[in-house]
């Protein structure tokens, strides 16, 4: 996730496109970068870390008063973060300046393709194609040429471009990622979201997939791609300036469970193709990945959930063997790896100590390392042999929720791509590729009653001191994440078991002030999970549960209850966490605390 804006005219200073800029941080902050026009030139400014750096990198600049801008605030995702890598890109020219929100799918075909016709790139970036794509198209229309250019590309994006012979236009198009327009007497201004746009109106336009815009002065007009006129309605923004950074979210963490379909989607995109998994990144070490007969996971919190998760269903797609560990004991521990050995390290921040410790250790026995994290650039991915990047965008709650989704996303399908590099039956596995594709759906589904239902039950429960979390197979990692995120955010102690592990020990805590927090799906376990259940319940222990939709035998037993829809086995995991997430949530609320900053807790812990 990155962020972009634009503005264009009377009497903008550099400054005022720096301080919209600065609206757009939480989007991603490796580097940030500008590129305005005065009567004469396009000059493209940029400065590698904060938007404060590339601020005190302009110095006078500042005060300049130019005749358009755009900038750019970057969340890497092709391309280590750099100065080099930063927008706003040009073409061969240095007169066409473009930035970018989104991934460009098929940037490598395009560029091969470019290089071939003479244009030479300089960066890493998917986005510097788009420079060049709109010099290759250009005739003297700059917004012909944008239009003849999108539609080259595949993937998302939001751009916005600027000409050296166009003083005080933008042309911008979207496809896949926002956009927002809006305009006062004097400016006309673009952005990301709302939150650079509300000094200068309440009254937004959101660019719709395949709309061109074009803006100057006081006017924004739309067009189709093959030029037609387009009329797009304004909404009235009421947003003061904070909530609209959470996207009129209350929280960070509430705003995030919401972006999960979008994350998933981006977590997808590239990785199927001709219903196969396809992992790029890996061709290096597919090799090792064939061979070897055990795979070693290493992870904390809530990506070792994740990790748990990963293995149940390698064993069960490839009929491969994986030892998990959480990192800060395969650290210390002696590890049976060798140069055979995959080992996987699994870290939404990619800077958490115990995981990197644990990698480098692996490493020097020989192992090769495969990383899954969000964060291009992260220690992690420098280390590692090789990177899988969850393309979540930025999380800033504390709790994992929308990283943990893309962790599973991305999880099942580099099951499914080492089952078919061990040969299993295409027909298996074409299973879980059809239903992960229509992942982001179905969560957007769930997420349009989730929250109603969430709040309920965590009315009837917030005021518990404690919690058990129960589950068998797949939703034993689903109760451990279920417990972490309640612990987390709601200081209410909880704790998971396997739901057969109750009568070894744990039931002995259970009455009426403990209730159970039940996870039975209708998989192949449910029977034995629902047995457990009722155990419970005749130790008088109020349940609240989750079932799939429609489950007469669960819902006579479990009245408090939240269904979700049916699925393969392997992904109910998947489609529960928006439930457990939001329950959390509630009750964090409900209990007056703030979910987004829970004590003692950092988002990355970079400590032993
Ligand atoms: C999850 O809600 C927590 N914030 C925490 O458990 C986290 O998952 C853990 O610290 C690991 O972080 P990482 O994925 O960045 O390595």
């Amino acid at each position: 996730m990155c962020g972009i804006v634009g503005l264009t005219g009377k009497d903008i200073r550099v400054k005022e496109l720096v301080k919209a800029l600065k609206k757009l941080e939480y989007r991603g902050y490796d580097s940030a970068g500008i590129a305005f026009q005065d009567k004469e030139n396009v000059y493209v400014k940029k400065e590698k870390g904060r938007i404060l750096n590339l601020e005190n990198m302009l110095g006078d600049i500042n005060e300049k008063i130019v005749e358009s801008c755009i900038a750019h605030t970057r969340w890497a995702t092709h391309g280590e973060p750099s100065e080099l890598n930063a927008h706003p890109h040009t073409d061969c020219t240095g007169k066409i300046a473009v930035v970018h929100n989104g991934i460009i799918e098929n940037y490598m075909e395009i560029k091969h393709a470019l290089i071939e016709k003479g244009h030479r790139f300089s960066s890493e970036t998917d986005t510097e194609v788009i420079a060049h794509l709109i010099e290759e198209y250009y005739y003297g229309d700059l917004q012909k040429a944008v239009s003849h250019a999108i539609l080259d590309l595949s993937g998302a994006y939001a751009i916005a471009v600027i000409h050296n012979d166009h003083p005080g236009e933008i042309i911008a198009a979207r496809k896949g990622s926002p956009l927002v327009l809006g305009k006062n007497d004097d400016k006309a201004i673009l952005a990301s979201d709302v939150t650079p746009a509300l000094k200068y109106t309440r009254e937004m336009i959101f660019l719709e997939d395949g709309d061109i815009a074009h803006l100057s002065e006081n006017k924004i007009e739309i067009f189709s791609v093959n030029g037609t006129r387009i009329n797009r309605q304004s909404t009235l923004i009421n947003w003061d300036e904070e909530s609209a950074e959470k996207g009129g979210f209350e929280h960070f963490m509430l705003k995030e469970i919401f972006d999960e379909p979008q994350s998933i989607r981006s977590a997808l995109m590239g990785k199927i193709s001709d219903e196969k998994v396809v992992f790029k990144e890996l061709d290096s070490i597919s090799e090792n990945i064939s061979k070897t007969k055990k795979i070693n996971v290493i992870a904390c919190g809530t990506s070792y959930h994740a990790g748990l998760i990963f293995k149940k269903f390698i064993e069960d797609y490839a009929n491969t063997e994986v030892e998990i560990d959480v990192a800060s004991e395969f650290r210390y521990k002696n590890n049976i790896i060798d140069t055979d050995s995959i080992v996987i390290a699994i870290s939404q921040s990619g800077e958490t100590t115990d995981t990197l410790e644990g990698v480098r250790k692996a490493k020097s026995k020989g192992a090769k390392i495969i990383a899954i994290t969000n964060i291009v650039g992260s220690t992690i991915s420098r280390e590692a042999d090789a990177v899988i990047y969850l393309n979540a965008g930025l999380e800033i709650g504390v709790a994992a929720t929308k990283t943990y989704v893309t962790q599973l996303t991305i999880l099942y399908l580099l099951g499914t791509y080492i089952a078919a590099l061990k040969n299993v039956s295409k027909d298996k596995l074409n299973k879980i590729i059809l239903n992960m594709m229509d992942m982001p759906t179905v969560i957007e589904n769930i997420l349009s009653y989730a929250p109603d239902v969430c709040l309920q039950l965590a009315k009837e429960f917030y005021k518990y001191k404690h919690f058990m979390y129960i589950g068998r197979g797949y939703s034993y990692p689903s109760a451990l994440e279920g417990a972490l995120k309640l612990k987390e955010i709601s200081y209410i102690h909880a704790s998971a078991y396997q739901a057969g592990e109750l009568k070894h020990g744990p039931i002995a805590l259970l009455d009426d002030e403990f209730p159970v927090f039940a996870i039975v799906p209708d998989d192949e376990l449910k029977k034995k999970t629902l047995s457990n259940v009722i155990e419970t319940k005749a130790r008088n222990a109020k349940i609240v549960g989750i079932c799939t939709e429609g489950d007469k035998e669960v819902s006579k037993i479990i009245n408090s209850r939240i269904e979700v829809p049916k699925t393969i086995d392997a992904l109910y995991p998947l489609i529960m966490s928006p439930f457990l997430q939001l329950f959390a949530y509630y009750v964090s609320i409900l209990r007056k605390y703030d979910p987004d900053k829970p004590r003692n807790l950092a988002k990355s812990v970079t400590v032993e």
